[in-house]
């Protein structure tokens, strides 16, 4: 099948192709009915059938011969650590567990909160969540304690599972403080947290509320995967919007068996045995579907890094774990290949190693500017592939079929719509743009499966969010344009979301944050590119009349500020002081000339601005 006729069938005959895919995995009861609308706009996919998401992952592969074969490689230069798992070896570790979360009374439906770093127990923690029927909702370890206890708040956790500490490039991060801290802060109070003890920091365990992770598998009996319907959501994943609160991506258990087995081999060309590598983080939506779910779900070795592209040692990190584990396909983000091209331009240490296994190397999470693009084509001889996606999609929306045909690539184009993706560069009444001209990138309803549902607990956003905007669309919050090739080129948000190293973050958060400041009248947090980064965060903040306080002491107490509150990913180091902010008459920032400024690029001054001169101002300021 080529990839044009393959697409056709999947928009022109969806129940036909979703029942083919969705007989390639093992289901309890497979379904009868393929699509049902639902009355929040939106549908389900397979409503009738019965699985257990572990199962698939786990028992399926044992049951097809698997058992022997290395399901998870576990490298960890911080700890000087690899550890392997085969599927049966895997899967006992991950029935063991969901035995002591029963243990704990979790049982199906409840939510669980997972706070760790990248260990095997994070994936184990999530396998055995989605084992008893619980719906796991990772945090990413590097958010501060009041993302997690925001997320405690939405998410209602029976419990939270989390380890004595991750190991950063420069230090080791204590986890137990920050999950009290978090704790203290919500409203909603967790029966138990679940600790995994590493020796580099132990844990202060408070009784009859903390338990040893250890000790709990030891003394539990494996369970069984419990059936549980297609439509039953297996996990929550927040992600910024434009909002202070995160939006809690729910996703279902088949839709997302069916999509994310389908992923493997249409974007990857994955087969089963492949040795494939997301260099990621669980607390993403990459690390959720490639480096635990669909790797094993498509029965290939999957690796779980814990380290950096570069300074754990070196910059030679990628090629070295590439060579070690016969790596086949590599899928990372182009701000991590930024930062080795950075510290070795002609790529010198890629001499040092052999990574003849590696087939291909796959980019998303940002776009994949070209200088990158051109760098690791150049020194690595292999094909790189762009594909574009969403932490509400799940898995790719556009990308280069491999599995299917492989298209010629062009340098900044995420290639083409993945089948299932009826996408359209449309204006905001929902007509389409010609070849060639920017707009809203859009995907015609229904969505395939594994999309999001819904929004956690907040149906009516979840509409006003992706379905309201565009009538008829799923709107994706991203501008670009299709050209005359059908190549669909991503430019960038059209919204206050922006991409920090790959890190999806909040503007509108972080601005939250910033006017919580007792001496801050008015500000506004934009996106400036950076060169590694991609984008880093900038504020422009005034301050209250009669408010005395040194610029350089309120930029550091601001820079700590939004350290404390969301983190030091958000990577907020630059706050400048300005006398007014440029609106347009109706009393709206001019967001996008700011953006503009920042960069350095030319920009038309609105005919809407209420004072004109400021704009020379803030440009001298960012010059200076
Ligand atoms: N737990 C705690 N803190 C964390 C963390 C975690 N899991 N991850 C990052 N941080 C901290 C870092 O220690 C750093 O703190 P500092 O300001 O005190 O030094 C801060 O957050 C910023 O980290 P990071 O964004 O990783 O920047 P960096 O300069 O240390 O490293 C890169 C730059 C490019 C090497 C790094 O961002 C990277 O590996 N990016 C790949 C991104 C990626 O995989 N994205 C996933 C989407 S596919
Ligand atoms: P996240 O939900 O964290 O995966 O972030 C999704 C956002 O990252 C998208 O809406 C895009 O803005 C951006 N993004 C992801 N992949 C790409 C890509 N290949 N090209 C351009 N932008 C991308």
């Amino acid at each position: 099948m080529d990839y044009h006729s393959e697409f056709r069938r999947s928009i022109d005959h969806p129940d036909d192709f979703w029942r083919e895919q969705a007989d390639q995995i093992d289901w309890f009861e497979p379904p009868k009915t393929i699509w049902q609308p639902t009355d929040n706009g939106h549908g389900q996919w397979f409503p009738d059938g019965v699985l257990n998401s572990s199962d698939v992952a786990l028992d399926a592969n044992i049951r097809a011969g698997r058992g022997n074969q290395t399901a998870l490689i576990y490298d960890s230069p911080v700890t000087n650590t690899k550890r392997s798992y085969t599927y049966s070896e895997l899967t006992d570790a991950v029935a063991r567990f969901a035995g002591a979360l029963k243990d704990r009374g979790i049982s199906k439906g409840d939510r669980v909160i997972i706070y760790m770093p990248m260990i095997p127990e994070a994936a184990i923690a999530m396998l055995g969540c989605a084992r008893i029927g619980a719906i796991h909702s990772v945090v990413f370890g590097g958010f501060a304690a009041h993302e997690l206890a925001v997320r405690i708040d939405d998410a209602k956790p029976k419990a939270i599972l989390t380890a004595s500490c991750g190991i950063e490039i420069t230090r080791v991060i204590e986890y137990m403080p920050l999950v009290n801290k978090a704790i203290a802060q919500a409203v909603h109070k967790p029966e138990c947290c679940i600790v995994y003890q590493r020796p580099q920091a132990q844990a202060d365990m408070q009784a009859g509320q903390d338990f040893d992770w250890q000790e709990l598998v030891a003394s539990a009996q494996p369970a069984d995967p419990v059936p549980v319907k297609s439509t039953d959501p297996l996990y929550i994943l927040y992600t910024s919007g434009t909002t202070g609160k995160p939006k809690g991506v729910v996703r279902d258990n088949g839709g997302h068996a069916v999509a994310l087995n389908y992923s493997m081999k249409l974007v990857y060309d994955a087969n089963p045995g492949d040795i494939y590598w997301a260099a990621s983080d669980v607390g993403w939506v990459v690390g959720h579907s490639y480096i635990v779910y669909a790797p094993l779900f498509a029965g290939c070795t999957t690796i779980l890094y814990e380290g950096k592209p570069v300074k754990t040692p070196d910059s030679g990190a990628f090629w070295r774990v590439v060579q070690d584990h016969g790596v086949n396909l590599l899928f990372t983000a182009p701000t991590a290949f930024r930062a080795v091209r950075k510290e070795d331009p002609e790529a010198d240490q890629l001499s040092r190693y052999n990574i003849k296994s590696l087939k291909r190397i796959f980019l998303a999470g940002e776009r994949l500017d070209p200088p990158t693009y051109e760098w690791l084509k150049e020194h690595t001889n292999l094909p790189i592939l762009d594909h574009w996606w969403q932490t509400e999609t799940g898995w790719a929306i556009c990308c280069n079929p491999v599995g299917i045909e492989m298209m010629a690539t062009k340098p900044g184009s995420a290639t083409m719509p993945s089948p299932g993706y009826n996408v359209q560069v449309v204006n905001p009444n929902g007509s389409q743009m010609p070849a060639g001209e920017q707009g809203q990138i859009a995907v015609k309803l229904p969505l395939p499966p594994g999309c999001l549902m819904t929004i956690w607990g907040d149906d009516e956003r979840f509409r006003k969010s992706y379905l309201e905007p565009i009538p008829g669309f799923y709107s994706s919050g991203d501008g670009g344009f299709v050209d005359e090739d059908g190549y669909v080129f991503i430019m960038g948000r059209t919204d206050d979301v922006i991409n920090v190293a790959g890190h999806r973050l909040s503007t509108g958060e972080m601005e939250e944050v910033v006017a919580s400041h007792p001496a801050i009248a008015e500000c506004c947090v934009v996106g400036a590119h950076d060169d590694l980064k991609g984008q880093v965060p900038v504020g422009l903040v005034l301050i209250k009349d009669g408010a005395t306080i040194d610029h350089d002491e309120l930029e550091d107490e601001l820079v700590e500020m939004v350290r404390d509150k969301i983190g030091a990913i958000a990577c907020f180091r630059r706050a400048m002081v300005v006398e007014r902010l440029p609106k347009t008459r109706s009393g709206k920032i001019l967001r996008r000339v700011i953006r503009q400024i920042a960069d350095g690029e030319e920009y038309a001054i609105p005919s809407t601005i209420d004072d004109p001169a400021i704009l020379e101002e803030i440009s001298q300021q960012f010059r200076s």
